[in-house]
């Protein structure tokens, strides 16, 4: 499966008590320059960078880069910027949101036949559309589409914790950057990384720590995820 697929690293910052958000979802700045850098750098290193709907909705992102990290890509042969990847079910994506106003690199959707005619048609002149038949997207489809079609080869995933959190359960992820932030947020509505969901994950997920740095009051960890081979019944 592996060479079929993407490598894929998540990047995540969360506070001392595990929490990547407010009970809102409201954009909240915790995390230093130094870490801004930190996921401008993992953006840097991929092909495609992925986003769930509702982060992107919320933090109103343009998923570019800093111009010098630009240019370093080009000098390395790369395209300026990552492909930009968004993931819905619903496909009700706002045409106006700030993504759509920036031409950095290319804009691919993978959503649903769910998606409104009214979306579609605005979306179209933005971004190319993948819209499966069923009701979710098949992510593991996903990648490996953005594998075979457009070449990617290693995708920085940006979360939110729903969109990790699926990615986890279906063997996806392989590796995590994890920044704990020096806060506490509490609140049980404040999602974690692996979001709101009450239920346990289908299997414990074994994250190999690989490296580890702390610079100001932030801590920098990496983790390998090793996922459980599930068995044959
Ligand atoms: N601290 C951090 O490092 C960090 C990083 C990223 C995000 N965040 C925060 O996380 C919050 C948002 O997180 P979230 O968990 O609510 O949302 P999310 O994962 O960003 O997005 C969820 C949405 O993405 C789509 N989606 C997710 N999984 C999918 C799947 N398997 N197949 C198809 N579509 C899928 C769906 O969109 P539709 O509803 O359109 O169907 C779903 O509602 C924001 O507040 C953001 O600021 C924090």
């Amino acid at each position: 499966m592996k060479d079929k697929r993407p490598f894929v690293v998540a990047t995540f910052a969360m506070t001392v008590d595990g929490k990547v958000t407010t009970k809102n979802l409201s954009p909240v700045d915790f995390t230093s320059r130094e870490d801004k850098l930190h996921l401008f750098r993992q953006r840097a290193l991929a092909d495609a960078v992925l986003i769930g709907h509702t982060s992107l909705k919320r933090d109103n992102v343009r998923l570019g880069l800093p111009v010098e990290m630009q240019e370093n890509r080009v000098k390395r042969g790369q395209s300026r910027c990552p492909l930009r990847v968004i993931v819905s079910n619903e496909g009700r994506i706002e045409h106006r949101l700030k993504i759509f106003q920036s031409d950095v690199s290319p804009i691919i959707i993978f959503s649903t036949k769910g998606m409104p005619r009214k979306y579609q048609r605005a979306l179209e002149k933005k971004a190319t559309l993948h819209l499966s038949s069923s009701k979710h997207v098949d992510l593991a489809g996903m990648l490996e589409t953005l594998r075979k079609k457009y070449g990617v080869r290693r995708v920085a995933c940006e979360g939110g914790p729903t969109l990790f959190r699926s990615l986890l359960e279906q063997g996806l992820i392989d590796r995590l950057n994890l920044t704990i932030a020096p806060y506490m947020f509490g609140g049980a509505k404040a999602p974690t990384l692996t979001g709101l969901s009450k239920k346990f994950l289908p299997a414990s997920v074994h994250c190999s720590l690989n490296g580890m740095r702390t610079i100001g009051e932030e801590c920098f960890l990496t983790f390998q995820i090793r996922h459980q081979r599930r068995r044959r019944k």
